[in-house]
């Protein structure tokens, strides 16, 4: 094909180490390579697609021509291994490690409590080291930045960014006094000086010396500038790669292959290649081709090489702006606008300026503005070279261009900009950042000069139809007239008419686009007439509300209080201390293993699934005999192949583990292929055909099931007081109706186990990320047909559950375990992001119903209530859900009359689940949102109907509970003090007064939550503690490690209970062979539970040693426990706990199914865009009276990371489903979990002083669950602000809004001129995109 010479041998290097590849395989990505040839484990697998950062690297290269070495950080899993030739890639390993050196990277992260499950840890650690690398002393926009694109499930990102904030050269005052006053200012401070709490010191902290870090490879110096380069081709199974190395054989080699892809950044081709199967025989790699990276300066403006990566562009235009004057850069600064937003840094570090133009994304961010900017492209091809203007006519259809297959863009046009023309750029998307547009626009417009007649204009949108689109009519409506309320009263009205969509649109969100293209245009208009008065072309008066500042985004100072522990407590002791976890510095080395860092067993085979396409169907026929043929597939799993119990029931309903006649939702397992690896066993689930017949009538809605009475029963009902006689006697009665969606639990490692045969006794080992590993053990002997003696399972740590690792995790490692038996061979199973999201449900989506009687001072005397879930099509624990729900309805108050029911209906969904909260958060948000109404119809602050219904003095529930609400009450009246609530309600106030299209709001939400299982069984815990002969402990218990620091905590209490230091204790895992018959880590009660028994452990122990001590009290440790051992007293002991015998009576509506209650408070405030529905949470401030802390920092780590996915599931996250039952967000490009930009600018944390709590180990309380709930306070916040909206549009009194407050429902509540102008197609008159479940 090329004259050039060709070589086949992949060069590059992997922390320092040179790596030669003689057979590089163009379809093996980095992450791959890295994971399972090279072993390097730390550097993770979260989505597969960008999307999650956890497989983030950085690579380094060296240029010739300016003979500097740049770094960037990237995500390993889009990268493909033949594109780093010459490179060398750091990897976590390579920064640091527990054997040689850690780094300060990875030091500050762990000891600022940044990491929890730690899956995410590495990831992070690779974004801010390389940010270090390029800046030592970064800004905290810097860090924002560089971590945007990282997601953590577990932190709520605060100690994240603290860790890496100490980096910074920014000062280092707390703020706490006001902007630039510092708490340890003597002047500001009058109170008398308290120790104040300090969750880690930077004094402790190593510097960061950047001479220390691994150098360039020399090596690859060398060859970069003496080594003539070659044309490099790398042949794999299924593809070939062809990276030429000049202009002139580039054109030749896309001219033979006009069909063969020019990859660059990956980032398109590689997710189409991942998600759906595309395959290219052939791939064209142009980076080596220099003309695509000129940068050409020429008096009107700028030629920049299509080869460019975003960042380089961002960095280019951002060196240019401040060398011209303002006017001449209005393109460049619309441009770095976009750029900044695009993507992640790891995204932009490598998609390219022409990979992103062509590959025409319908919401593309560049090309709305290039085409708005009058930008052109030159390209080329054999037929020769030629300019292509970037306007309407490049864009043809969904993902098509004008270009012909075998054209090239070698650079972009970017011009100057003429003086009286502007150009801006705006997009919205579903999070700030990190996260495609809903819709993104460029607009620029010239005037006539020094008029306000519209000399030229132009208007594109994307994501507004499968193109970028030119609003032509719209500009036609705007030309030759002069700008001013007239002229853009027409145009709004002429957009509304050209920018149509179908009430079907793929997307969704029909209304809501369209309102963002007026709202945009809008926003476009009050900047023009800004700038226009600035130079005095016009002087309209602009009223000071109509100017629209964007939302503040500065990450402040945050407050972590908690009570030191007493002066007298041994400074041996840790209980009570903020003790780093103990896994967190290996957490940050990647040196922590998770189940797929187990190495490659002998003989292992992979698992993949195939699960069924149709939600109500008959299997006709199940085909595995093409699956069979295929290279490296071994055998297909199927029900027929189960050996014992085929279903697995909760409370009474059989849930099959693999279909066998009927399928009753998209999603549902129906069989198994396993081969010798991973993309062999996925082209073997591809290759199964299954043929159905569709059976009638799928349920998807709630509404359908109540119509169907398709329930799950039993449903569960409470009634205290007489709730249909008091509505007879109050002043007013309101009901109203609520939504709440699903969340998924989107832990950061997928669901993994790999089951391993012993050969010999029908004997396994479980290696399986559970929270309950006793429940799996059960499954796969019942599975198999064999006893639980023969079945261990092992359970290190796992990256993250939020109680999705139960229930489902057992009948997926149920299914690999009959392939391990089947093929007496090791068998691994790890579920690929949008398998795991597609098949193991999530938190219940819920319709609340309710109806109250209030008098009109506010008190609330009658409420009923009545909550639908959507369970899907089998039982799980929904009906356990729905009694939690009904259980916890009164949340803080006292409302005398009281009625609730729930049902957990039985829809053709995936099977929804355990999920953080169990119920509760969906319960009381009802609860929240009715007392809410009542306050808007009463017109008055909610907080006053909080405060006048709260539970007061010894109090009892509506099941007959006794409790005393007294720390209820201290943590509300120290939540309004903290937070100031007082003044601030008036800042807002005043603040929404001055604006007209931005609000702000405040809300203050409490909770009572409930410990413990109500099943009391479920309350014991048992433990196994060994002292060794030298003195070194190990414990083990039944809780498992998931982020939550149990395992911190039973090492300081085994510390704490044995008098040795922590450092002395060791916790190697959870095993079912070490202490059998556990229950699940959840319901908040780990610590409570497996505390005790630790204790236990411990304490007879140190009994058993007394004798020894009194021998020789003046020994140490090491020396009693020598002598025990020499005296024959047994250095091993089981703890037991025999927790509370909780119950529920049903009938009687009446039990004590609780332990005792955590009580917390939260206020959040926050700003809302009202145009846009975009919002900030400018300052949160929790309040929890979590009894005496074990651990502060593991507390308030729980306190913050369940506060944020409380926040993502009131305000973001979003499961969608087609109208056929398919779940469209399966993964994080479409399913958005909070990243960095949603942490409150502000995040306050207190932990109530002074309290005990009699019913727990050493007076704490469980704190994993209770306060995602109090992420509702950004709702509600949110709802505030659009009641603020809402009134100034002369709308007053309750109004729906949904959960989660998106942009788009908080946008379109708030009910502007401009969503008001939006026609609403007839609900029922078309099929919408999306299902409202
Ligand atoms: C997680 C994630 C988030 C993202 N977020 C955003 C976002 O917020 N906004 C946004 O606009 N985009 C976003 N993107 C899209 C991203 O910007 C584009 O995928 C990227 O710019 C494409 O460039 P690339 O170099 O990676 O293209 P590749 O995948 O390497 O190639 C893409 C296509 O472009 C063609 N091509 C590449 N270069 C040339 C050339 N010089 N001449 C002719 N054809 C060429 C290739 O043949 C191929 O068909 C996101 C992508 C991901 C994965
Ligand atoms: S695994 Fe690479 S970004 Fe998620
Ligand atoms: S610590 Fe970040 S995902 Fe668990």
């Amino acid at each position: 094909m090329s004259a050039e010479k060709e070589e086949t041998v992949l060069c590059f290097f992997i922390n320092g180490k040179k790596v030669t590849e003689n057979h590089a395989d163009p379809e093996t990505m980095l992450l791959s390579f890295l994971r399972e040839k090279l072993r390097l484990t730390g550097t993770k697998y979260g989505c597969g697609g960008g999307g999650c950062g956890a497989c983030t690297v950085m690579v380094s290269r060296y240029q010739p021509s300016t003979k500097t070495i740049t770094h960037f950080s990237a995500n390993a899993c889009l990268l493909p291994l033949c594109q780093l030739h010459g490179a060398a890639v750091t990897t976590v390993e390579g920064v640091g490690s527990t054997t040689t050196r850690i780094h300060p990277v990875q030091e500050r992260i762990a000891k600022a409590h940044g990491s929890q499950c730690g899956f995410c840890t590495p990831g992070m650690v690779m974004s801010m080291y390389t940010l270090l690398r390029n800046r030592p002393q970064p800004t905290m926009e810097d860090i924002t930045q560089a971590l945007a694109g990282n997601l953590c499930r577990c932190t709520g990102y605060r100690p994240i960014v603290d860790g890496c904030r100490t980096f910074c050269q920014e000062t280092n005052c707390c703020q706490t006094n006001g902007v630039g006053n510092c708490c340890l200012d003597e002047e500001n401070n009058k109170e008398p000086k308290k120790e104040k709490s300090q969750l880690f010191d930077k004094n402790d902290f190593l510097p960061l010396d950047p001479t220390q870090e691994i150098i360039f490879p020399p090596e690859l110096i060398l060859m970069a500038e003496t080594v003539r380069p070659q044309t490099l081709t790398f042949q794999g199974e299924r593809m070939t790669w062809m990276c030429p190395v000049t202009l002139e054989e580039l054109v030749r080699m896309k001219a033979t292959n006009p069909k063969a892809p020019l990859v660059m950044g990956n980032t398109n081709i590689g997710p189409d290649i991942k998600f759906k199967g595309v395959l290219h025989p052939l791939i064209i790699s142009p980076v080596r081709v220099k003309e695509l990276f000129e940068v050409t300066h020429t008096p009107h403006g700028v030629w920049v090489g299509a080869g460019c990566s975003l960042s380089e562009v961002l960095c280019l235009l951002e060196k240019l702006v401040p060398q011209f004057p303002e006017w001449k850069t209005e393109l460049f600064k619309a441009l770095i606008h976009q750029l900044r937003n695009l993507g992640s840094q790891q995204i932009r570090n490598v998609a390219s300026l022409g990979g992103n133009i062509v590959s025409a994304y319908p919401n593309s961010d560049l090309n709305p503005v290039l085409a708005a900017g009058n930008c052109k492209m030159s390209v080329i091809s054999n037929a020769g070279t030629r300019e292509v203007p970037l306007d309407q006519k490049f864009f043809v259809g969904f993902g098509k261009t004008v270009l012909n297959p075998e054209e090239i863009v070698v650079s972009v046009f970017i011009p100057f900009s003429r003086e009286g023309e502007f150009v801006r750029a705006l997009r919205q998307a579903p999070r700030k950042e990190s996260c495609f547009a809903t819709v993104t626009t460029g607009m620029r417009v010239f005037f006539s000069s020094r008029s306000r007649v519209v000399q030229e204009v132009s208007i594109y949108y994307g994501g507004m139809g499968p193109t970028t689109v030119s609003a032509t009519k719209t500009c036609a409506a705007l030309i030759t007239r002069p700008w001013d309320e007239e002229t853009l009263s027409r145009a709004y009205d002429v957009l509304l008419e050209e920018l149509t969509l179908p009430p079907s649109a793929p997307g969704g969100k029909v209304e809501f686009r369209r309102s963002l293209t007026l709202s945009f245009l809008f926003k476009f208009n009050l900047e023009v007439l800004q700038k226009l008065r600035e130079m005095n072309v016009i002087t309209d008066e602009l009223s000071e509300k109509n100017h629209i500042q964007p939302l503040p985004r500065e990450i402040q100072h945050s407050l972590q209080e908690f009570q030191h522990v007493s002066k007298d407590q041994s400074t041996q002791d840790p209980v009570g201390r903020p003790i780093m976890h103990r896994s967190a510095i290996s957490h940050a080395t990647g040196e922590a293993m998770y189940c797929d860092d187990i190495p490659q067993m002998d003989r292992e085979l992979f698992l993949v699934l195939v699960t069924s396409s149709q939600a109500h169907a008959k299997i006709v026929s199940l085909d595995v005999s093409e699956a069979l043929q295929l290279p490296g597939v071994v055998d297909v799993i199927t029900a027929e192949d189960i050996p014992g119990k085929k279903v697995r029931t909760m409370t009474g309903y059989p849930e099959e583990l693999l279909a066998a006649t009927e399928v009753s939702c998209i999603g549902q397992m129906l069989c198994a292929v396993v081969a010798n690896t991973r993309a062999q066993a996925k082209r073997g689930a591809s290759a199964v055909k299954i043929s159905y017949k569709k059976l009638p009538d799928p349920i998807f809605t709630v509404e359908e099931a109540i119509e169907k009475s398709s329930f799950f029963e039993p449903r569960r009902i409470i009634e205290k007081g007489n709730v249909t006689e008091a509505f007879k006697s109050v002043d007013q009665v309101y009901e109203g109706e609520i939504r709440l969606g699903g969340q998924e639990h989107f832990y950061m490692e997928t669901q993994s186990m790999l089951v391993v045969p012993v050969g010999e006794e029908k004997e396994f080992n479980v290696y399986v990320s559970t929270q309950a590993p006793s429940f799996v053990q059960d499954a796969v002997a019942e599975t198999l047909n064999i006893a639980s003696n023969r079945v261990t399972c092992h359970v290190k740590r796992i990256g993250g559950g939020f109680g999705g690792k139960v229930t489902k995790t057992a009948i997926l490692t149920s299914i690999t375990a009959v392939a391990a038996w089947k093929t007496s061979r090791p068998v691994r199973c790890v579920l690929e992001r949008g398998d795991d999201m597609l098949i193991s449900g999530g938190r219940h989506p819920v319709l609340g119903k309710y109806k109250v009687g209030f008098m009109n001072d506010g008190r609330i005397l009658a409420a009923d209530l009545q909550y639908y879930a959507n369970a899907g099509n089998a039982e799980d624990e929904s009906v356990l859900i729905a009694e939690k729900i009904v259980l916890h309805m009164d949340n803080a108050y006292n409302i005398p009359n009281l009625r609730g029911q729930a049902a957990a209906c039985r829809t053709n969904l995936p099977s929804n689940t355990a999920f953080r909260g169990f119920g509760v958060p969906q319960s009381l948000f009802v609860v929240e949102n009715m007392i809410n109404d009542v306050a808007l119809v009463l017109g008055c602050p909610s907080h006053q109907i909080r405060e006048i219904n709260m539970y007061r003095g010894p109090s009892v529930t509506h099941y007959n509970f006794k409790f005393s609400p007294e720390n209820l009450q201290r943590c509300w009246e120290e939540c309004k003090l903290k937070s100031d609530y007082s003044a601030r309600c008036k800042a807002v106030d005043q603040f929404n007064q001055q604006n007209r299209w931005k609000k702000r709001g405040m809300s203050m939400i409490p909770i009572k939550y409930g410990i413990a299982f109500s099943e009391g069984f479920l309350n014991q815990a048992a433990a196994l503690v060994h002292v060794y002969k030298d003195g070194s402990v190990l414990v083990t218990h039944g809780g498992i490690e998931m982020g939550q620091g149990i395992h911190t905590k039973m090492q300081q209490v085994a510390s704490r209970e044995l008098n040795v230091p922590t450092s002395k204790i060791y916790i190697s895992e959870t095993s079912t062979n070490t202490v059998p018959n556990t229950c699940p880590s959840a319901a908040s009660f780990g610590t409570d539970a497996n505390g005790a028994a630790v204790k236990n452990a411990c304490e007879i122990l140190y009994q058993r040693l007394e004798p020894i001590r009194q021998k020789n009290p003046k020994g140490s440790w090491e020396q009693w426990v020598k002598a025990a051992f020499f005296a024959k007293i047994s250095l091993s002991a089981t703890g037991f706990y025999r927790g509370p015998d909780l119950y529920m009576d049903w009938d009687k509506m009446e039990g004590q199914p609780y332990a005792y209650f955590t009580y917390g408070v939260c206020c959040s405030e926050v700003e809302l865009d009202c145009l846009t529905g975009d919002n900030r949470t400018v300052r949160t401030d929790i309040v929890m009276d979590i009894g005496r802390s074990v651990n502060p920092c593991v507390d308030i780590g729980q306190i913050e990371g369940s506060f944020m996915q409380g926040l993502g599931l009131y305000t973001l996250e979003e499961l969608k489903f087609s109208p056929s039952g398919l779940l469209y967000t399966r993964g994080p490009s479409q399913y958005k979990t909070p990243a960095i930009c949603d942490v409150p600018l502000q995040f306050n944390v207190y932990l109530l002083p002074d309290t005990d709590n009699p019913n727990a180990i050493y007076s704490s309380k469980g704190i994993g669950e209770p306060v995602l709930f109090l992420g509702s306070s950004v709702f509600f916040a949110i709802k505030d602000a659009v009641a603020a909206a809402r009134s100034d549009s002369g709308l007053m009194g309750p109004f729906p809004l949904h959960s989660p407050a998106t942009p788009e429902r908080a946008s379109l509540a708030c009910a502007s001129p401009f969503t008001q102008k939006v026609p609403v197609s007839n609900p029922g008159s078309f099929t919408p995109w999306a299902l409202n479940i």
